[in-house]
């Protein structure tokens, strides 16, 4: 298998998973580690998550494995959920850096699965955009971010679930929120019982993946309460969420997230959708209201809410 091959040398590709297109490479090689925050132009305080083929060995780069862990895993794994836990000593520095947590999770997409089989080592993947831009959800769109820059792109089709994995913290006797994502809260939630939300939206970045401006597009993206506040202006882009009377006259760009008003479907048709607006060149400025804070939404929200300025 070629990506094998690729990794095993080192080597950095686009690797398809059911929440976002990720940058793969050997996680437990610190040069390609290296190579991904190159790419990426990341900031080497913005620790990596490790994707591994099942939970056992996902819990093998991890200490003080908490029973809320293993029901989560048992519950949710492979699937959109990544757990933070106290790290082993094989996980490199650069992986973590330098925390001593490690961020785990076993992806269900095939290609992912595929994949972590014929290289049995865990691989390293954030998003696979530059730092800060929007998250692609698609391979053509892994091209057009970053096609020059890695040997292969393997295309899984659109990702399923189209939002980033849900982040939960249990190191150190913790049940905190750091991202929301591709598992609803409230599912978590109803297994091991009630999640501390941390302070999301920080300028700060001693939360790691917190950074106010994230998922940003290059146009301004401006958030309103009512449709009605949107100019009708053939330079405007609305991203749009469920029937709207005032989609009929708006003269400007739309892209409809789910006409259904369904959050799933909303969830995966996020980034690209943004993405398409970002890159039309007759759409100058984009608006957008915020979803229904229940279920995907809320992953949706803090998403929008990173992209506006
Ligand atoms: O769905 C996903 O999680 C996608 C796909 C490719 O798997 N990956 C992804 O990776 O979203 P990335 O790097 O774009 O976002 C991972 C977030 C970062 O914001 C990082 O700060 C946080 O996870 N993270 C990683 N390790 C951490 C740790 N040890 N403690 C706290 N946060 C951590
Ligand atoms: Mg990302």
């Amino acid at each position: 298998m070629r990506a094998a091959e690729l990794l095993r040398d080192g080597q950095v590709i686009g690797l398809p998973t059911e929440t976002v297109y990720g940058l793969a490479a050997d996680g437990l090689n610190p040069t390609a580690l290296a190579r991904i925050f190159e790419i990426k132009q990341r900031p080497l305080f913005d620790p990596l998550i490790l994707h591994c083929a099942d939970a056992a060995d996902a819990f093998n780069l991890a200490k003080e494995i908490p029973t809320a862990a293993r029901e989560l895993a048992q519950h949710f794994w492979p699937g959109p959920l990544t757990l933070v836990l106290r790290k082993m000593e094989t996980v490199p520095d650069l992986a973590t850096s330098g925390l001593p947590f490690v961020a785990v999770r076993v992806p269900v997409h095939p290609v992912a699965q595929t994949l972590l089989r014929a290289f049995r080592r865990p691989l390293a993947a954030p998003s696979a955009n530059r730092f800060g831009r929007i998250s692609p959800t698609d391979a053509q769109a892994v091209w057009s971010e970053l096609g020059e820059a890695v040997p292969l792109v393997l295309d899984g089709g659109p990702c399923r679930v189209g939002v980033e994995s849900t982040i939960l913290d249990l190191s150190d006797n913790k049940t905190l929120l750091l991202r929301a994502g591709g598992i609803p809260i409230e599912e978590i939630e109803a297994l091991i019982g009630p999640v501390q939300r941390s302070q999301l939206l920080s300028e700060k970045p001693n939360a790691p993946g917190q950074l106010r401006h994230h998922y940003a597009p290059q146009k301004s993206l401006y958030l309103v309460d009512e449709a009605s506040k949107i100019p009708s202006r053939p330079d405007v882009g609305w991203l749009a969420f469920g029937k709207m009377e005032e989609q009929a006259t708006f003269s400007g760009r739309v892209e409809n997230l789910s006409l259904a008003a369904d959050l799933c479907e909303a969830a995966a048709n996020f980034f690209r959708a943004l993405r398409s607006l970002d890159e039309d060149p007759r759409v100058v400025t984009l608006y957008a209201m915020l979803l229904p804070e229940e279920g995907l939404g809320r992953a949706i929200n803090e998403r929008l809410k990173r992209a506006c300025r």
